[in-house]
């Protein structure tokens, strides 16, 4: 039988309704917990299968007209069907059900989650570009969902309104370029006061081109980069002079500069409370040495400078670090150190040199930390550790090493909706030593 109906009794982490029948588990794109749906089955995997929603029977009452006209094919949100709350209790489920299963710790408190503006927040994407004569020439978009075609936007809700705004003019200004079917990424990088794009090209650009890109620049006020190889290769356009990138952290009275393609936190408003959480939940104070973990170029760092007696930031990227240094000169910030290294390989020998910490900080990527938390906490014991993390299951573990084996208890988590839309949980927890 290829139509089944039953009721949606979960969402998995990408978003889509866990629904149970006669035993068997399918996962149904578009449908909610509670729900009662009829869907189509479509793909066996080996511990479930997909099924294509058909009705919803019975609806939830959390169900929401979606926004977007491009959501169901468009791969940039899947949850706009899901009213704001019930997204944030979503990713919180996400949360508190990844460390119970995984870490196999509750969190003494919960704390409130951390939200902001739930459209035009993106202040950084990579849009696609392809050439698709069947569909009318070049589209500029993100990619579809679970398939490698772009979305061709008009414009899109959750970027940046003015990048928003763009969109039909960049559809314009590609499909007038010499290689308009050789040119597969722009980037886009918002400012408080000032839009980039990187334009990646597969094939050297003509004259008209670029004076064709200058034209855009000067008519939409943005500053356009070239990006004709690897990330060494981006240059500003000839005959520009692009402004700097930059944002503040008004409460820490901290501004960031940073290049177009930097690591910075996606939703500017939501980095914003993050920060603040953050750093009432480490309470760094001056007579303070704080370690920071995977510093990027000092979104953390700088605010933690302003109130502990000592930062010292670890990144991998040189590049990074150098960036970082320039934004503590900026701010006149003197008591922060940055240093390269590569945190999963020997973190506890690679830092030894520098020393004792009274706290901890750290921002992994969706990897997690195990190396720090197994080989490096260990070492240095300290009071208290906040760990923002972008990859529930990585917390979950990493939280199962310090919870169960080094000491520590899991003083308080919540979540951060730096993606709203989108299934992307992001959280924050801190962990308090023991003795
Ligand atoms: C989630 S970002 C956080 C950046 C920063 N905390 C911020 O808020 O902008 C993770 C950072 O970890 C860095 N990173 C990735 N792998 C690393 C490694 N093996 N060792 C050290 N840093 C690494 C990345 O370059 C990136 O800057």
């Amino acid at each position: 039988m290829n139509r089944l109906d039953g009721m949606v009794c979960d969402l998995t982490h990408d978003g889509r309704g866990v629904v149970r029948v006669d035993g068997k588990v399918y996962f149904v794109e578009g449908a909610l917990p509670g729900e009662r749906v009829e869907f189509t089955r479509t793909k066996r995997w080996r511990r479930h299968e997909t099924g294509r929603l058909e009705t919803v029977i019975e609806a939830s009452d959390q169900r929401v007209e979606p926004p977007c006209e491009y959501f169901g094919v468009c791969g940039g949100c899947a949850i706009q069907h899901l009213s704001a709350p019930g997204q944030v209790a979503y990713k919180q489920r996400m949360m508190l059900e990844n460390l119970e299963r995984i870490g196999k710790v509750v969190p003494a408190a919960v704390m409130e989650p951390v939200t902001g503006p739930v459209t035009g927040y993106r202040r950084k994407a990579r849009l696609g570009v392809r050439h698709v004569p069947k569909k009318g020439g070049v589209l500029v978009g993100f990619r579809e969902r679970h398939k490698s075609y772009i979305t061709s936007l008009a414009h899109c809700l959750a970027l940046h309104p003015a990048a928003s705004a763009m969109l039909p003019a960049l559809h314009e200004l590609v499909s007038g370029l010499s290689c308009f079917d050789r040119l597969p990424q722009i980037e886009v990088a918002c400012g408080d006061s000032s839009i980039a794009l990187v334009f990646r090209h597969l094939e050297p650009l003509t004259e008209n081109d670029e004076s064709r890109l200058r034209r855009f620049a000067v008519e939409h006020e943005a500053d356009v980069y070239l990006q004709s190889g690897g990330p060494d290769s981006i240059k500003a356009l000839a005959g520009t002079r692009p402004r700097r990138l930059s944002y503040t952290l008004a409460e820490h009275d901290v501004r960031i500069e940073f290049e177009p393609t930097d690591f910075v936190q996606v939703n500017a408003a939501v980095n914003e409370s993050l920060v603040n959480t953050a750093l009432n939940l480490l309470a760094p104070d001056p007579a303070d040495r704080v370690l920071e973990l995977f510093c990027g170029i000092g979104n953390f760092s700088l605010p933690l400078a302003r109130r502990a007696g000592r930062v010292i930031g670890v990144e991998a990227s040189e590049l990074m670090v150098s960036r970082a240094r320039g934004n503590a000169a900026g701010n006149d910030i003197a008591n922060v150190e940055f240093v390269a290294a590569d945190l999963y390989d020997d973190p506890a020998g690679t830092l030894s040199r520098h020393g004792d910490c009274d706290k901890l900080f750290l921002d992994p990527p969706r990897s997690g930390a195990v190396e720090v938390v197994r080989d490096l906490v260990p070492k240095i014991m300290p009071e208290r550790i906040v760990y923002v993390s972008c990859n529930p299951s990585t917390l979950a573990r990493d939280s199962e090493i310090l919870v169960h084996r080094e000491g520590y208890r899991l003083s308080s988590a919540g979540i951060v909706d730096m993606f709203p839309h989108t299934a992307h949980v992001e959280s924050v927890a801190l962990f308090e030593r023991r003795t």
